[in-house]
């Protein structure tokens, strides 16, 4: 049976009564705890650690994040621009994106937010408006990891990065527009894979040796953590000790000594968070059918388990020492909105106190790509509320949804 993580019954009470349900809750203890065992990752020649702010962009997040010393890495200008807004100095942001910046390109890169190309169209388009400037590169090294296809993010069926056989390209562009290559960055997913992750770490080393101004070298995210009880988290020292003879035997055979980066988004996040929300009903398809217990939650509000197959802790707290066998789905008119299946899409059930409706339920991992990634206002419902736990006191950070602020932005033309 799965347990709670930072929250107790009472704090759940008190914020249903705050705010109501669907809620997220984070907590700051615990970012902070995560925070400094990313900074204790081992290294030879130096180190930095970004936080992959796709997986919780929220502000008071950014803020609790950048004061334990972190850096960032976006995913898009947007949110770069969220973390200029949060007061996070230019020079501690990269952008690494799927797309090249248009409208706000000049500000953030006149600013200072340093650039991580992720194809030869992006570093073309860089060189073209910033000639001289430094520059990342991704390189995709032709090897990826993760549970399936959507979190594995390298190797041939993977659009991120610039292909590993293309450096002389790279080389090329960069000679045109008097860029300077300065670091090189993968990542290849999420996945649960340690050895791939150190072959990455070799392969990516060498293709630095090719680029004579890089300094750094930064190896991505995608540090597993365990959601269920069942799963095992990353050990950050082992891996991180690993890495760091890689950089020592590198560096005796070709003289270059490379700062590491990492940069986490799950690691820091995803257990920082739980999603709290009620038992909605509780039906039943027959002698031969599923039991099925409905939350008043869903994919619209945390989509990892329709999107992935991802599974996460599901507590129900109440008093009742019987427990039962469900079917966890969620509010919207989606048959994928269940929260019990498997990989090949195969409904399972989960074996959970025996519910009432009105009960109180809490979702454990719900700190990354939770948030972030859910598909907001599907069906109207609407936006769940975000509180922060900050020395045993909730604090609302993001305020509940009405439905005027879901309708105020649509226009029915005269
Ligand atoms: C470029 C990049 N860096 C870091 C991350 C963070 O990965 P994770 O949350 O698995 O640590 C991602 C996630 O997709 C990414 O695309």
């Amino acid at each position: 049976m799965e347990t709670l993580n930072f929250l107790t019954p009472e704090i759940v009470r008190s914020a249903a009564e705050k705010v109501g349900t669907p809620a997220y809750i984070y907590s700051q203890e615990t970012i902070e705890k995560r925070c400094s065992e990313v900074l204790a990752f081992p290294n030879a020649y130096g180190f930095n650690a970004r936080y992959a702010l796709k997986a919780n962009p929220h502000l008071a997040i950014l803020k609790i994040i950048e004061g334990k010393g972190l850096h960032f890495d976006a995913s898009s200008e947007y949110e770069v621009m969220r973390c200029l807004h949060a007061g996070i100095p230019a020079d501690k942001i990269q952008l690494t994106g799927q797309q090249f910046p248009k409208k706000h390109l000049k500000e953030i890169f006149e600013a200072g937010v340093l650039f991580n190309a992720c194809s030869l169209r992006q570093l073309e388009e860089f060189g073209k408006n910033f000639p001289g400037s430094n520059v990342s590169f991704r390189i995709n090294p032709g090897t990826g990891s993760g549970s399936n296809r959507k979190t594995n993010v390298g190797g041939p069926s993977a659009s991120f990065g610039i292909w590993h056989e293309y450096t002389d390209q790279i080389t090329k562009i960069a000679d045109k527009y008097q860029l300077k290559v300065t670091r090189i960055h993968s990542h290849i997913g999420s996945g649960s894979d340690p050895e791939v992750w150190k072959a990455v770490a070799e392969m990516t080393l060498a293709q630095a040796d090719k680029f004579p101004d890089v300094h750094t070298v930064n190896l991505g995210g995608g540090f597993k953590v365990a959601r269920m009880s069942s799963e095992k988290s990353t050990d950050l020292q082992s891996v991180g000790e690993f890495v760091k003879q890689v950089f020592i035997t590198h560096a005796s055979s070709t003289g270059n000594e490379y700062k590491l980066e990492i940069e986490p988004g799950t690691y820091l996040s995803a257990n920082c968070g739980s999603l709290i929300c009620e038992v909605d009903d509780i039906t039943d398809t027959g002698a031969e059918g599923y039991k099925f217990l409905k939350l008043n939650t869903g994919m619209d509000t945390i989509t990892r388990p329709a999107l992935y197959a991802s599974e996460h802790p599901i507590i129900l707290l109440n008093d009742s020492s019987e427990t039962e066998d469900y079917v966890i789905c969620g509010h919207c008119c989606e048959s994928g909105d269940v929260f019990t299946v498997d990989e090949s899409d195969t409904l399972t059930e989960r074996n959970v106190a025996k519910a009432n409706i009105g009960d109180l339920v809490v979702i454990e991992g719900a700190g990354a790509y939770c948030a972030s990634m859910s598909l907001k206002n599907y069906n109207s419902f609407p936006t769940a509320p975000q509180l922060l736990l900050k020395d045993n006191e909730l604090k609302v950070i993001l305020a509940p949804q009405e439905i005027q602020d879901i309708l105020a932005p649509e226009i029915v033309p005269n």
